[in-house]
């Protein structure tokens, strides 16, 4: 798959088997992330990856639109310091992770955790440390029947405006 085709035909999905990640591909992807660049290179991400099935039941408290992701088999969890304003470094490692994840035939969803007291209890993360989103990952499993979460995108005009705002 070329990086065109990869970033394009990437889904979010929400089914998964119950199939662990293979350790070679686990870090293939997890090296992907590592290259994402950060602003003036801090590289203040760091990642919990998140395979224990007690943690990850514990784990779908901490969202609102979390209660299905105990069914992937882990759970890369993106870590940052407290309002430091790094959600674009965040979003950068995210999308990195998820497209080679794409590229290696795994499945993948953002989330994004609203109670942090919560992931700072389940993950004993430090005060000064958030985790405002996480990335599931794992096989594929079978796609549900109708799946009122995948959204179409916007057209093309519609998304860009060239040289300076147009209505
Ligand atoms: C920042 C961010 C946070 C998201 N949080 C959640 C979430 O908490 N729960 C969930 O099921 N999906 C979540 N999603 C997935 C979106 O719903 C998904 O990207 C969107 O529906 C497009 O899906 P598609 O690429 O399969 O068309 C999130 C996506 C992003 C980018």
């Amino acid at each position: 798959m070329d990086a065109y085709d990869a970033i394009v035909t990437k889904r979010d999905t929400r089914s998964y088997l119950s199939d662990p990640v293979e350790p070679d591909v686990l870090e293939r992807v997890l090296r992907a992330a590592r290259m994402a660049g950060s602003a003036k290179n801090a590289q203040l991400t760091r990642l919990v990856v998140v395979t224990d099935p007690e943690i990850r039941t514990a784990l779908t408290e901490c969202g609102d639109f979390t209660s299905w992701i105990d069914q992937a088999p882990a759970v890369v969890v993106l870590t940052c310091p407290v309002e430091t304003g790094r959600l674009f470094d965040l979003g950068r490692m995210a999308q990195n992770l998820m497209v080679a994840a794409h590229d290696a035939g795994l499945a993948t969803c953002p989330v994004t955790f609203q109670h942090q007291d919560r992931i700072r209890e389940v993950l004993g993360l430090p005060a000064d440390v958030e985790a405002p989103h996480a990335v599931t990952l794992g096989h594929p499993g079978p796609p549900p029947a109708e799946n009122p979460l995948r959204a179409p995108r916007i057209p093309l005009d519609e998304l860009v405006h060239r040289d300076r705002w147009s209505s």
